[in-house]
């Protein structure tokens, strides 16, 4: 089917069926056609929680659509490609989060949304790449367990050093392929460039950034000043976007590498047969949904 004829059968199937297509900005960009809103996890967690819809499509990678589910139980939560997982989330299991819970006894626990939901239901408090610093402040503590990005965890360290953080050895492989020197020639080549860099990169690799943020905080970076050039060090979902909304601007992905291909699977044709054929409906446990909903609940609420 013709992409055009496509994007048409999902629109008005959405309607048809009450839905919501929530799209992250790491995405193929043809998504945004049909997707209501795009955007980075904290910013899609806000949404899903207060959607009227009766189903939603999350077209992102499962924990995405898991901390919907947990939003909103009452609702259909469907993921359209199950082959889209978390390299990071897949590396911290209910065992491992009790052992590291254990190891360091009465410390709270701040989690990273990028994680299941059984892990969530261990945790004090969720936080995601754009509200760490705040989530771990509020605690007003001493000493704060996090997991399970390390990286995240030693931004948030450099940024509160009042406090110690003891992270977990988590991290995302796609992240961690851009090394420092990749940045520092590119910053020869384009000597006016303003380097943007996600959090989950390497702590070299931030330590050259003019800026350091979300997604969505990236993407916004960018529309509000005025530079020509933008260096951007997160996955190729936003540069593509960027180029997309902003043509009068420069923008260069720091490196070839930097391609996610847990979120490249939904295509518009797996988001149409997941509202024809509900596929695949996303579930959560009760009893680890109610605690895993009191952690994203907290982190939601905090202003
Ligand atoms: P954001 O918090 O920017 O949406 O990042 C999510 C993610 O998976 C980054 O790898
Ligand atoms: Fe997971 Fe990394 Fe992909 Fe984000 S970019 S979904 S953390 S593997």
């Amino acid at each position: 089917m013709a992409n055009t004829e496509l994007i048409e059968k999902i629109n008005k199937l959405k309607k048809e069926r009450n839905a919501i297509i929530l799209a992250h900005c790491y995405q193929n960009p043809e998504i945004d056609f049909v997707a209501d809103y795009v955007g980075d996890s904290l910013g899609l967690s806000r949404l899903a929680s207060k959607t009227d819809a009766e189903i939603i499509v999350f077209a992102g990678v499962y924990f995405m659509a898991e901390t919907a589910k947990i939003l909103s139980p009452n609702k259909t939560v469907l993921l359209p490609n199950k082959n889209s997982g978390c390299n990071m989330a897949d590396m911290i299991n209910l065992k491992q989060v009790k052992e590291f819970k254990e190891k360091n006894p009465g410390v709270p626990l701040v989690c990273y949304v990028n994680s299941t939901a059984e892990v969530k239901a261990q945790c004090d408090i969720c936080c995601t790449s754009a509200n760490a610093i705040e989530v771990i402040k509020s605690l007003g503590e001493k000493k704060v367990l996090f997991a399970p990005d390390c990286y995240l965890g030693s931004f948030a360290q450099k940024n509160l050093p009042d406090i110690e953080i003891i992270s977990y050895p988590g991290y995302c492989p796609t992240h961690l392929r851009i090394i420092p020197d990749e940045i520092v020639k590119m910053k020869i080549m384009y000597k006016d460039a303003k380097i943007l860099v996600h959090p989950e990169c390497h702590q070299e690799v931030v330590k050259l950034a003019d800026f350091v943020g979300s997604t969505t905080q990236i993407m916004q970076y960018c529309e509000s000043t005025k530079h020509k050039t933008y260096i951007i060090a997160t996955e190729k979902g936003v540069v593509d976007r960027l180029k997309r909304d902003f043509p009068e601007k420069e923008f260069i992905l720091a490196s070839s590498k930097l391609v996610c291909h847990n979120m490249k699977w939904n295509t518009l044709d797996d988001i149409l047969n997941s509202l024809l054929h509900n596929q695949h409906e996303v579930t959560v446990e009760e009893e680890t949904r109610q605690k895993a909903l009191s952690s994203i609940q907290r982190m939601i609420e905090l202003k």
